[in-house]
């Protein structure tokens, strides 16, 4: 089954995200969660942190990790994480961390059983890093990224634009008990139709997720703005 909520945008949209995590925390100690990275879902981390909650009995996988870059670079999906969630958390909330590290990338069914994976939208439709083409069983892998995915690691600091990452491949995704999909603003409204509405297709990987039991979509009105019904 899929579900849609829709908020205004800003504090309301942020807030909802931030809540509906937090009250699933109490049925989820010992469980895995993955977390996307970058500009969408970072406000509802931050909001997160501003309810001091303890995240200690839960273990956060990363869904990504780009490539090429120096350990330090703040553009890694590791760095956005521990800026905008981790770093924030007192230290006896913080949970055990499964970052991703490209040097020597996990494959196949890793990380393993997921309650929860919280996912972002790329403009092409892209999940994680499963760049459209990606096949629906695909397992976690290095792969090589789009020009959009590279050039918009840039706008998360990266010194440099990354051309390749290891992303959880499609397969153990949908293996999750639950999807979250993340996206905000007028400019993912077109992307965010075409994952709701239009054909279940490699070309857009988020279409593929549609088949899942349990996606929740949380969208703000400008990024909703074109679905139907
Ligand atoms: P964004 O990225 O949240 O920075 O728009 C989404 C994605 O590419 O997954």
């Amino acid at each position: 089954m899929t579900t849609v909520t829709v908020t205004p945008a800003g504090d309301d949209w942020e807030n909802t995200v931030a809540d509906t995590l937090v009250e699933l925390l109490p049925v989820c100690a010992g469980r895995r969660f993955c977390l996307a990275t970058g500009s969408t879902p970072a406000p509802v981390y931050r909001r997160l942190a501003s309810r001091s909650p303890d995240l200690s009995s839960i273990t956060l996988a990363l869904l990504d990790e780009f490539g090429g870059l120096h350990p330090d670079d703040p553009g890694r999906c590791l760095a956005m994480l521990e800026r905008d969630l981790l770093d924030r958390l007192r230290t006896e909330h913080r949970p055990r961390t499964e970052p991703i590290d490209p040097e020597n990338p996990p494959e196949g069914n890793w990380p393993g059983a997921i309650r929860l994976a919280v996912l972002g939208l790329g403009m092409n439709g892209h999940i994680a890093m499963n760049e459209p083409g990606s096949a629906p069983d695909s397992p976690t892998r290095r792969v090589e990224l789009a020009e959009a995915t590279s050039i918009g690691a840039l706008r998360y600091g990266a010194r440099r634009a990354p051309r390749w990452g290891v992303t959880i491949g499609l397969g153990p995704l949908m293996a999750s008990e639950e999807l979250w999909v993340l996206a905000t603003g007028g400019s993912k409204a077109a992307v965010v139709a075409a994952a709701i509405n239009g054909p279940i297709t490699t070309s857009v990987p988020a279409s593929l997720l549609r088949v899942h039991p349990r996606l929740r979509w949380f969208l703000d009105e400008d990024a909703a703005h074109r679905i139907n019904g």
